[in-house]
């Protein structure tokens, strides 16, 4: 085997061993056994599959879905950026998909990189939480590793705060900051029901528990099931969809606004309402 040969058989062998790209390692299910098991025909499983299937037939305007059903709690969230198709259709993939990778759970939770899906007995509304957290990483090295990691916390640090501010509707927030003249692109979110307080330890939890594995790296994806971050050297997300039209029935009501503060940051003060007034 030549050099080049070699040098292409481990990369690829790399490949095999460490996820370059991301999008092949969802989803990731978590199956929470600590809650108990659920029997086929139970009560449990009818609210569980009519709170799926209304999470199924609905489209929301700001990516967050929240409903309880009998005993059963649930909550979808998608990525800030994404259109409220591709958000329904991810909600609507990941409630087919959960009730097949974690059958007869009564708790459970679903990572796509597009939303998280989750639901429980117990309740789990407006509760922070960062476990079950699921680390994707990118090891492909950094030429100055250090000062890259320490200006990826800074930005991750930063849009932290800004997520955390971002109001009741949606707790979302990316940013770039460039170092070596490469540009580090991030992503924070939180589900919308935290508090400022809550989403903030949330990611700086996630972040910590964390940390080992996104050590070295370009990129990385961090979920849990309240809070998720990433951040790649190229620019992964998009700019947020369209604010959804004023809405005539309540005009005390502030819209949601785009602001886009200094370095590349952007962010929304999103209106206090619940999920079902606010389409
Ligand atoms: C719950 O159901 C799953 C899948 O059917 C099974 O693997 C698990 O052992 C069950 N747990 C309990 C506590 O019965
Ligand atoms: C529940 O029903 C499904 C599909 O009918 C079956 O595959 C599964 O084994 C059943 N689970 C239990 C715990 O009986
Ligand atoms: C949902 O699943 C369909 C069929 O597998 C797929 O084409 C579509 O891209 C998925 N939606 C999202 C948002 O991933
Ligand atoms: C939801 O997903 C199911 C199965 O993947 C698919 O058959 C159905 O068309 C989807 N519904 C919508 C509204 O996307
Ligand atoms: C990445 O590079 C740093 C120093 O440049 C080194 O300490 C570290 O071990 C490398 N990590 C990997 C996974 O190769
Ligand atoms: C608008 O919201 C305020 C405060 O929630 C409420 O008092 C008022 O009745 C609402 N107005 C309309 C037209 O719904
Ligand atoms: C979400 O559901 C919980 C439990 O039913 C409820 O207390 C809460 O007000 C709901 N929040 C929204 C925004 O719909
Ligand atoms: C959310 O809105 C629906 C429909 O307007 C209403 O029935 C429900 O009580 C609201 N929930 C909360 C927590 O405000």
């Amino acid at each position: 085997m030549g050099y080049l040969e070699l040098t292409f058989f481990l990369s690829c062998l790399l490949i095999q061993l460490v996820p370059f790209t991301v999008a092949q390692f969802f989803p990731k299910e978590e199956c929470i056994s600590d809650r108990g098991n659920y029997t086929n025909d139970s009560t449990y499983q009818a609210d569980l599959n009519s709170l799926l299937t209304s999470f199924s037939n609905t489209q929301v305007e700001y990516g967050f879905y929240n409903a309880s059903v009998g005993e059963v709690n649930g909550i979808g969230l998608c990525r800030g950026d994404r259109t409220v198709d591709t958000c329904h259709s991810c909600i609507n993939n990941s409630s087919q998909d959960i009730r097949r990778l974690c059958p007869n759970y009564k708790e459970a939770v679903l990572y796509y990189d597009f939303c998280t899906l989750r639901y429980s007995d117990r309740p789990i509304f407006g509760t922070e939480e960062t476990s079950p957290y699921y680390p994707l990483g990118n090891t492909q090295n950094f030429s100055d590793i250090e000062r890259f990691t320490q200006q990826r916390d800074e930005l991750i640090h930063d849009l932290r705060g800004k997520a955390a501010s971002g109001g009741a509707l949606r707790k979302y927030a990316t940013g770039d900051s460039t170092v070596n003249l490469e540009t580090i692109y991030a992503l924070v979110q939180c589900t919308p029901d935290l508090d400022e307080q809550e989403c903030d330890d949330c990611i700086a939890g996630l972040s910590s528990q964390v940390a080992d594995f996104l050590k070295y790296g370009r990129g990385g994806n961090a979920k849990a099931p309240s809070c998720n971050f990433r951040f790649e050297t190229y620019r992964f997300y998009d700019p947020l969809p369209d604010a959804p039209p004023p809405s005539p029935t309540n005009s005390s009501r502030p819209l949601p606004n785009d602001a886009t503060a200094g370095d590349g940051m952007h962010l929304i003060h999103p209106c206090f309402q619940n999920i079902t007034d606010c389409f």
